[in-house]
């Protein structure tokens, strides 16, 4: 293990060769008490990486990111911790936005797209205590080099979009600043800090086939309230905000 040194979040920055997962490791890290606020997990490979919903993340070994980041937030309500994925969303969309002239939205509540295709997913987990949320590990995957990327998956990675490789520490380092960035608007401003979210939304105003209770709809997406519910408008003009547990974007 490697302790490298660098700025604001990734002053404890520990490096690992090969985990089962960096989100699981943080998450020990964290029930020892051995993570302070700012710690940053990074794995060149993972064994056994998570993904949304139980699913697995597959990264190719060194040529992307996978990395957790362990925050110890002051004040963060538990009803509001959509929060964290809006932070991560807008750091990661920048950090993307900085290397490929695409555009690069966000598709609800926190995967990073160009076109439909999907470079970055983000996991967080928050440990809740009371009304607060005590502790949370946000753990993010970017497709950086791999160009043999899994093609059941509509995704793509920096290399694939420029045709070009990239310094993965140099990304990762700039991932950081913007997540800095934004944990400091939000810290500063709450959400009216992170208003940018709304813009980068994918689909924001388009008429898409999503479904409601596993029937299928068409609904324009309006914005995301700050419990991370979707709002969107339905054909017949009517406005409502539903969680994953109800409304997802139809397949292709
Ligand atoms: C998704 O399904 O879109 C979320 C993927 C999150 C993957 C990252 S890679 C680093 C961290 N460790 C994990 O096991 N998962 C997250």
């Amino acid at each position: 293990m490697e302790v490298l040194k660098s700025s604001s979040f990734g002053d404890h920055l520990l490096t690992f060769e090969e985990l089962d997962s960096t989100n699981k490791t943080a998450a020990e890290l964290l029930s020892l008490s051995k993570a302070d606020h700012g710690t940053v997990i990074l794995a060149n490979s993972q064994r056994d990486g998570r993904g949304q919903r139980g699913a697995s993340w597959t990264s190719s070994a060194g040529q992307d990111i996978t990395l957790s980041l362990i925050l110890k937030p002051k004040a963060l309500r538990a009803d509001a911790q959509f929060a964290l994925s809006k932070v991560t969303a807008l750091a990661v969309s920048d950090t993307v936005r900085a290397y490929v002239n695409e555009e690069v939205r966000i598709k609800w509540p926190n995967d990073i797209l160009i076109d439909r295709k999907k470079i970055s997913g983000i996991l967080i987990k928050n440990e809740i205590v009371g009304e607060l949320v005590m502790a949370s590990i946000i753990g993010v995957g970017l497709n950086v080099n791999n160009t043999h990327l899994d093609p059941d998956h509509v995704a793509t990675s920096l290399a694939l979009e420029t045709g070009k490789k990239f310094d993965r520490m140099e990304v990762t380092r700039h991932l950081l600043d913007r997540f800095q960035h934004w944990w400091d608007k939000w810290n500063g401003a709450r959400e009216e800090g992170l208003v940018s979210y709304s813009d980068r939304l994918w689909t924001r105003g388009r008429w898409v086939d999503m479904t409601l209770d596993g029937e299928p709809i068409k609904a324009r997406t309006m914005d995301v309230d700050e419990h991370g519910k979707l709002i969107m408008e339905r054909e017949d003009g009517t406005v409502a905000a539903y969680g994953l547990d109800r409304l997802r974007f139809a397949k292709r």
